[in-house]
């Protein structure tokens, strides 16, 4: 008789569904497996407003093909928000929170924020109305090598926004080193995302001799061993300030060519939970997968843990190599390779 695992439906703190053709043959993916999923707001026009909200919701809800499928969205912040729009969003719920994105960090992140003490009174609501700040925590400037945006942002702006406003609630998004994680355990009102690829790639499995692997290239990039075991034992070891997001973040494969430029981001939706429940397998924390995946993300956004289950079995199965539909063609994270985890029933 075949192992199996049944777990209290998972959500997925930190998705990108983006729009038009590419929304309409992702979202499923996501939709399927979670029962919330916060969708992040860097569509090619960011979502800044409520009616933008409004609007993005449905559209992803309609996409779902699932009825009880919610997507939760945070508001982009930009230095000219609309506050009085913003303040009502968030009270109304129309807003779970507010992302940061740091002006060109990933991608369409050009509307976002150079200052950041220029979005205090932002903050300052977000803290009043119990909300939380989502954070792309990456610093970027010449003078900073690409593997160390993480650690300046939180030297330099993090720690700051961090003393500066006590109460209000962080996560910091798809952490990705030692010095990260270490960061967040070591700090209270914070938490953290941890994604399958960062817990499953290195540096070297992205630059190999002089050539860019594009789809194991995202933002922020994958490191070194130690902040891999880190980020693992972190997410593993039952700590509950860490939860499931995988930032799955398609993208075109005529933007995934060697030697151009390239668009971050791993499209992992098509095998996510799978590819956790082999992670904590090979940590020996089965028995905490439903942790990381089901109750701590709800307990920090104060919402309801999922009532429905879904289940597990220990079977080998392909990942597709493509998702291909309409006119869109996606690489799958871990495509044309084994997984030894299947979802073989909802609601049980
Ligand atoms: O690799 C990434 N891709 N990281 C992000 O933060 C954004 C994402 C995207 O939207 O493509
Ligand atoms: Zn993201």
């Amino acid at each position: 008789m075949n192992k199996n695992i049944i777990i209290k439906k998972p959500d997925d703190w930190h998705v990108h569904f983006r729009e038009d053709a590419m929304l309409e043959v992702i979202t499923k993916y996501s939709a399927r497996i979670n029962n919330r999923c916060i969708a992040m707001p860097n569509t090619k026009t960011p979502i800044t407003n409520s009616l933008q909200a409004i609007d993005y919701k449905k559209l992803i809800e309609k996409n779902s093909k699932n009825e009880n499928f919610q997507a939760l969205i945070p508001c982009y912040l930009t230095e000219n928000l609309d506050l009085v729009d913003f303040r009502n969003a968030l009270k109304n719920n129309i807003f779970i929170g507010a992302k940061l994105y740091p002006t060109n960090v990933t991608t369409n992140s050009s509307f976002g924020v150079s200052n950041i003490e220029k979005i205090y009174d932002v903050f300052e609501i977000l803290e009043k109305e119990n909300k939380t700040l989502l954070i792309h925590g990456e610093k970027i400037d010449k003078n900073i090598d690409i593997f160390d945006r993480e650690k300046y942002f939180i030297d330099e702006e993090l720690t700051t926004i961090r003393n500066t406003f006590q109460n209000l609630k962080i996560v910091l998004e798809h952490v990705s080193t030692k010095y990260g994680v270490d960061y967040i355990k070591s700090n209270s009102n914070i938490a953290g995302t941890i994604t399958p690829h960062h817990m499953l790639l290195t540096k070297k499995d992205v630059f190999l001799d002089n050539i860019i692997n594009p789809h194991h290239y995202c933002m922020p990039v994958v490191k070194n061993e130690n902040d891999l075991l880190a980020l693992r034992k972190a997410a593993c070891k039952n700590n509950t300030k860490f939860f499931l997001g995988t930032d799955s973040a398609p993208h075109e494969m005529k933007h995934k060519f060697p030697n151009m430029k390239l668009k971050p981001g791993i499209f992992s939706a098509a095998c996510s939970i799978e590819l956790y429940a082999k992670i904590f397998e090979e940590e020996n924390s089965l028995d905490k997968l439903e942790t990381f995946a089901s109750i701590n993300g709800p307990k920090f956004y104060n919402l309801p843990i999922n009532e429905s289950t879904i289940r597990l079995e220990k079977i080998d199965w392909i990942v597709p190599e493509f998702v291909k539909e309409k006119s869109i063609k996606i690489k799958n994270f871990f495509g044309n390779k084994k997984i030894n985890w299947k979802v073989v029933d909802l609601n049980v």
